[in-house]
C-alpha cells in the first residue's frame, strides 16, 4: 500500500456516505476523478474559537458553499447536498475529528470537499445514471507564521499556460502543480503568472497591487480564480478607505508595484517584498498589506461573535419552547 506521506495522522474523512480513516478510504481507479480530473472541489477555513462554547467558524462558509454549487453546475453534475446538507456534513467531519483526537478544539482547520463525477467504464463523454463521488477531509490549518509575515515572501513569475476555465474549482490541477514545483524548485513561496502580459493569478492564490495607496486586482473573468478573498478584500478595502480597482494589470505594473499581496484560505493575505530577483517597492510589508491583515483578522472576530451569537439565540429558544 502507498503510504500518505505527508499526513503525519489519519484523519477521519467522509468518503460516500461513510465516516473512515484517510487511511482506508478508496476510490475505485474508474474514478472519472482519477481517470480524466473531472470534478471540483472547495477549500474552507473552520476557524477556532477557545472562547466560544460553539467552538469553531467556518470563515465565509455561504460563500464557499455557492462557489462550490457553482462548480458542479458548471460541468454538469448535480449537487450532492444542499447548504443545510454540507454544513451538517462538515459538522460531522469535525466532530469526528474531536472525538478521536485528530483536531484539538483550539485548533484552526481547513476543510477540503471533493466532488467528481463518479465511476463509469473510460470515455470521455458523460456517462448516464452514475452517482458523484463526495470525499471531505478536516485537517489543521497552518497559517503562514509570523515572520513570513513580518518580513514578506519571495515570488517567482512565469507565463499562464493554464487553460480558460479557470474560473472553474477544478481538480483538474496540473497547470497549477507545474507552477507550485516552479516556485519549489527556484526557493519561492509561490508563482505569480502573466497571460499576454497581463497579471493573472498565482498558482493557488490571488494577486492583488497596491500603487500610491490605491489596491488593485485582475478583474472576475474566465482567466483566473475568484478567490472567496477576492469579494472580502473589496469589502475590507472599503472599511479601510483603501480605494479598490479591478483591471488589467500589466507585467510592467507588477514589477513596479509599491506592494504585492497574495490572497487564498491558506494564506489569508500574505505580502509579497521579493518578485524574482527584485524587491517589491521597498522590500518590506506595506500599509496596505497591514490595513487588510488587521481588517481580515476583524472579519474573523466578527463572524466568530455572530456564529457565538447564534448559538446563544438558539439555545434561549429551545429553553423557551
Ligand atoms: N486555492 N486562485 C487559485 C488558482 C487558487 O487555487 C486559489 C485557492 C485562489 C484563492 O481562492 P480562495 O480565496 O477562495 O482560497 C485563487 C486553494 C486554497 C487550494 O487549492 O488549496
Amino acid at each position: 500500500m502507498t503510504a500518505v506521506s505527508d499526513v503525519s495522522s489519519d484523519p477521519i474523512v467522509y468518503l460516500n456516505g461513510e465516516l473512515v480513516p484517510l487511511s482506508e478510504a478508496r476510490v475505485p481507479v474508474l474514478d472519472r476523478g482519477f481517470i480524466f480530473g473531472d470534478g471540483i472541489y472547495e477549500v474552507a477555513p473552520l476557524y477556532a474559537h477557545p472562547a466560544h462554547a460553539g467552538g469553531r467558524t467556518p470563515f465565509r462558509f455561504q460563500q464557499h458553499l455557492a462557489r462550490l454549487a457553482r462548480s458542479v453546475d458548471r460541468i454538469g453534475i448535480v449537487n450532492p447536498f444542499d447548504d443545510a446538507g454540507w454544513r451538517a456534513l462538515i459538522a460531522q467531519v469535525v466532530a469526528a475529528n474531536e472525538a478521536d483526537g485528530g483536531l484539538r478544539a483550539d485548533q484552526d482547520a481547513i476543510a477540503y470537499i471533493q466532488v467528481t463525477r463518479g465511476v463509469a467504464k473510460r470515455g470521455h463523454a458523460f456517462p448516464a445514471g452514475i452517482q458523484p463521488t463526495v470525499f471531505v477531509m478536516v485537517t489543521p490549518l497552518n497559517l503562514p507564521d509570523a515572520a513570513q509575515r513580518a518580513q514578506g515572501v519571495r515570488c517567482v513569475t512565469a507565463e499562464d499556460r493554464r487553460w480558460l476555465n479557470c474560473d472553474i474549482k477544478s481538480v483538474s490541477l496540473l497547470g497549477n502543480v507545474l507552477m507550485a514545483q516552479y516556485a519549489a524548485e527556484n526557493d519561492a513561496f509561490e508563482t505569480i503568472q502573466f497571460r499576454d502580459g497581463m497579471l493573472t493569478e498565482g498558482s493557488s492564490s490571488n494577486v492583488w497591487v497596491a500603487k500610491s495607496g490605491v489596491l488593485s486586482a485582475p478583474p472576475r473573468s474566465h482567466k483566473i480564480l475568484e478567490g472567496i478573498r477576492y469579494g472580502l478584500i473589496e469589502e475590507l478595502a472599503g472599511e479601510c478607505g483603501i480605494r479598490f480597482e479591478a483591471r488589467e494589470i500589466s507585467e510592467a505594473e507588477l514589477r513596479a508595484a509599491d506592494e504585492i499581496i497574495v490572497s487564498s484560505a491558506t494564506k489569508e493575505v500574505l505580502p509579497v517584498t521579493r518578485l524574482d530577483s527584485q524587491p517589491v517597492g521597498e522590500g518590506k510589508p506595506g500599509a496596505v498589506f497591514a490595513a487588510l491583515y488587521a481588517a481580515y483578522q476583524r472579519a474573523k472576530a466578527q463572524e466568530a461573535r455572530e456564529a457565538q451569537q447564534g448559538v446563544e439565540n438558539e439555545s434561549r429558544e429551545r429553553i423557551t419552547v
